[in-house]
């Protein structure tokens, strides 16, 4: 019910002030400082000057100090003084940099995740932050594409359930609570599946797979009480989202009930037009209004050409109307009529350091996110005492916080750095860690530095590779077409594993990488991801056993970049590959690269050894499938037990396997646990042939274990 003090204030807004409400424009407009990137064009503004007085929202207008003066300046010129919303992409963490999401995806560790958004809502609202443009719950199949170190992974259901705790954690039970701001869930819908991994790029499926795959976690921050919703910039079923009405009123607004607010992407109104579904600025508006998108950003067509569409009757005034009491309940929600600063502090925001306390939970953050590959020989944990080579373009780097990585205030705790909190300086030896340049382009020769590592830690007990992409190849705009190690890399692994030690390759990536060419290269591998102001302490942690990885893949790692998209909840076809039977041609399978990925969804490592024993299903009353699960190690350590289902014969094809629940447990050395997980009809569910959701009795394989790759199964029916 809206509120009689926000009825009356449309009320006696004029129709240019109501299209201002649903503006939003960067801090530069108003000539104030502007420190985060622009990620789109900069354009000048054909408006008003007094326009500017009246516009509702600041994109990326950070800072305590800025935001308390544009507030301020903004309170005394505008005329009916509606405080402005502050927008940003706070998306892994403010000032205590934190992983990157697609790392806390692969912890698996929800709770993990609802702290990971409330320290960043708290630095976040310190800094005057009312909105964050986050969770980007977008899943994602495709490597190449450099945002898929912002979203949680590949999995319709893990990404539904870190959605919901990362929209908890930034929300709260009230966005008026000191530390809490609203989450803006993006980019609806589909955004995480443009053709060839290329950004910007079309995006094109069946409503089955947009239903069954892409929109869940959406779903799941409408069901969670996200405060808004970012449409994507790319088309469904040929439409741009931006003007899509079908999804923005039919799907989210009708369907789900979503009843907050919702904004375009950057210039993604005006992008109508270069996308050819729109011939100018006045049809980009009049779509994107119809299509009941509230907030426009960064182009200005509303304010320019919306009055002129409701005076000719094109445009229904009451749409407008709408939008904008959306805008406001939203300012009232966050209490900015009785607060216009709500928690902007300078004193907090400014302090000197980040909080010990985040660090710490940083830290931790960080180690539950790491994932353990491949560990030989026993390669890991190291022992305090060996003398520890230590070479690559990461090995001392502070560049390691990841994209999007805020204000950047405070640099990075390198590997180096971390390392050395664990063992004295004498034991460690560095070679070839300089710049990162020359190592991750591979364009200049570096043999004969190469030889010189080679020569410098062939003594060391055990020798640890960090390499990886530079974090600026990550992100928006952030494609590629070649997900390998740079030559230069890949050389230096091979060389150090001539000196017969153990090496330890370490990868700082955004994304899954093309990891083979160094597979048996490495004793131990270990996917470090971006972790972040704590990365080297996380992953000292791990290495010298402080911390047992307990990090599982979120996202596929292929095995050639020419497999991609890989992913394990593939439909079925009609001529699967059976692996016992490898060198049939006519079925679906390459020549000259295996179907499976090189690392599965779900797959990690523990220094702990798990054995799974005694699955059990059983099917009365209700569906219960039961593991035991025993440590068999003298080490305790976190395993992650995943529940699959596969629908055997169904009246539409089905995913080969799909997860459906997972726990995750501590186990003591040698302690054994029984897991059961209930399977309900709702778990069974699938959208149909006429997309509505169904149950359909009949043959399911049920399948619990370590990861997609490696479970036990069990066929029954299901009625
Ligand atoms: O929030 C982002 C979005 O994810 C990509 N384009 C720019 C927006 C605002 O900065």
């Amino acid at each position: 019910m809206t509120k009689t003090f926000i009825q009356d204030l449309v009320n006696d807004m004029t129709l240019d002030e109501k299209l201002a409400q649903l503006t939003q424009l960067g801090p530069h407009y108003w000539g104030l400082d502007d420190t985060v990137d622009l990620t789109g064009p900069f354009k000048e503004l054909n408006i008003k000057p007094q326009v500017m007085e009246s516009i509702g929202s600041v994109l990326n207008g950070i800072g305590a100090r800025n935001v308390i003066e544009q507030q301020t300046r903004h309170l005394q010129t505008s005329r009916q003084k509606i405080p402005l919303l502050f927008m940003a992409d706070v998306i892994h963490g403010y000032r205590t940099i934190l992983p990157i999401p697609l790392a806390m995806g692969s912890s698996f560790d929800l709770e993990a995740c609802e702290r990971f958004a409330e320290i960043a809502a708290k630095e976040s609202a310190a800094a005057g932050i009312h909105v964050t443009f986050s969770p980007m719950t977008d899943l994602v199949r495709d490597p190449r594409w450099g945002r898929v170190m912002e979203t949680s992974g590949e999995d319709p259901y893990l990404n539904a359930r870190v959605t919901k705790s990362m929209v908890r954690g930034y929300q709260g039970k009230d966005l008026k609570e000191k530390g809490r701001i609203a989450a803006c869930v993006k980019h609806f819908a589909g955004y995480g599946a443009p053709e060839g991994g290329r950004e910007y790029n079309t995006v094109d499926m069946s409503s089955g797979v947009l239903r069954e795959f892409y929109l869940p976690a959406y779903k799941a921050a409408v069901d969670a009480g996200v405060a808004m919703v970012m449409a994507a910039f790319n088309t469904i079923d040929r439409i741009p989202a931006s003007g899509n009405s079908e999804l923005l009123r039919g799907i989210l607004r009708e369907e789900w009930g979503f009843n907050g607010v919702t904004i375009a992407d950057f210039n993604s109104v005006n992008e109508l037009i270069p996308h050819g579904a729109a011939i100018d600025g006045r049809e980009a508006a009049e779509k994107s209004l119809a299509a009941g998108l509230d907030i426009e950003m960064m182009s200005t067509h509303y304010l320019n050409h919306g009055a002129a569409l409701v005076e000719e009757g094109k445009l229904d005034i009451a749409l407008i109307d709408e939008a904008v009491i959306r805008v406001l309940e939203l300012k009232d929600a966050l209490g900015l009529f009785d607060n216009p600063f709500k928690d902007a502090d300078p004193l907090v925001d400014e302090a000197p350091k980040p909080s010990a306390e985040h660090l710490q939970a940083a830290r931790e953050l960080g180690a539950s996110s790491v994932v353990l590959l491949k560990n030989d020989n026993d390669a890991l944990p190291l022992k305090r005492g060996m003398k520890i080579g230590l070479a690559g373009p990461f090995a001392t780097s502070i560049h390691v916080l990841g994209g999007w990585a805020g204000t950047e205030k405070d640099p990075a705790v390198s590997l180096y750095t971390g390392i050395s909190q664990k063992t004295s300086a004498e034991n460690i030896f560095t070679a070839m860690t300089g710049e990162l340049g020359s190592m991750l382009e591979g364009v200049f020769d570096v043999e004969d530095e190469i030889e010189d590592a080679y020569q410098a830690l062939k003594d060391c007990d055990v020798i640890l590779a960090a390499v990886g992409e530079n974090q600026q190849d990550t992100g928006e705009g952030g494609s590629k077409s070649n997900l390998r190690l740079s030559a230069n890399q890949e050389k230096l692994i091979w060389r150090l594993k001539d000196t017969g030690k153990k090496v330890v390759t370490i990868v700082f990536s955004g994304r899954p990488l093309e990891l083979k060419p160094v597979l048996d290269a490495s004793d131990a591998l270990l996917q470090a991801w971006f972790l972040g102001t704590e990365s080297g302490n996380s992953l000292a942690d791990v290495l010298f056993g402080d911390y047992n990885p307990s990090g599982r893949l979120s996202m596929s790692f292929p095995y050639s970049v020419g497999q991609i998209p890989v992913y394990y909840n593939a439909y079925q076809t009609g001529r699967p590959y059976d692996p016992m039977y490898p060198n049939v041609r006519y079925v679906t399978r390459y020549l000259d690269c295996p179907n499976d990925p090189l690392f599965c969804f779900g797959y990690g490592l523990s220094y702990s050894k798990f054995a799974y024993n005694s699955f059990n299903v059983e099917a009365a009353d209700r569906v219960v499938a039961s593991i035991e699960v025993e440590n068999t190690s003298d080490i305790a350590g976190k395993e992650t037990v995943q529940l699959y289902i596969h629908d055997v014969s169904a009246s539409v094809v089905r995913p080969v396997k799909e997860l459906k629940g997972f726990q995750q447990i501590t186990l003591a050395p040698h302690e054994k646990q029984v897991v059961s997980f209930e399977i309900t009809r709702e778990m069974l569910m699938f959208y149909g042939k006429d997309d509505q959701l169904v149950f359909e009795p009949g043959e399911y394989d049920i399948m619990i274990g370590r990861n997609s790759g490696d479970h036990c199964t069990q066929r029954i029916w299901i009625g």
